[in-house]
């Protein structure tokens, strides 16, 4: 997936937006996730997955400081996610099905508190972003 340098701008203007909401957003995210796609809770046996959730809430925070940084090195996606890659990959064994439904629900949430930002064009930036960042993390699996 490569990321041309409109896509670039798109991606770090819907950050500006993002970035001091990370742990709303992400909880936001997550909980749509596991609502939506309720086959995705079973990698969080142990998190309390109700609504308001701190567990949750932290967790959110975590993926989108996590996208974050990705944002921050969008020219080197491979060394900034590389431990998370095999984390994902090699640890928690997450199958990569599961990144679409996180990335969707993630473009949701930016969709809903940022209507007028997410344009048609800044959409595809996006997407195209989300799914570089998890052809990263699932990019380990043996
Ligand atoms: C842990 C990021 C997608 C399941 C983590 C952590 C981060 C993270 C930052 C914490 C790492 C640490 O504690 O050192 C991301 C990003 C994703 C993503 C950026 C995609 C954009 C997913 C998906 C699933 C998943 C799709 C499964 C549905 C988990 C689990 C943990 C974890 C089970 C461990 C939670 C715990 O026990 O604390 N992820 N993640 N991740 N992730 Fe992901």
């Amino acid at each position: 997936m490569v990321l041309n340098a409109c896509d670039k701008a798109n991606v770090k203007a819907v950050w500006n937006k993002v970035s001091g909401h990370v742990e709303d957003y992400g909880a936001e995210a997550l909980e749509r996730m596991f609502t939506v796609y309720p086959q995705t809770k079973t990698y969080f046996p142990h998190f309390d997955l109700h609504h308001g959730s701190a567990q949750v809430r932290t967790h959110g925070k975590k993926v989108l400081s996590a996208l974050g940084e990705a944002v921050n090195h969008i020219d080197d996606l491979d060394s900034a996610l590389s431990k998370l890659s095999d984390m994902h990959a090699q640890t928690l064994r997450v199958d990569p099905v599961n990144f679409k439904f996180l990335n969707h629900c993630f473009l949701v949430v930016v969709a809903i508190h940022h209507p007028g930002v997410l344009t048609p064009e800044v959409h595809v930036s996006l997407d195209k972003f989300l799914s570089a960042v998890a052809t990263v993390l699932t990019s380990k699996y043996r």
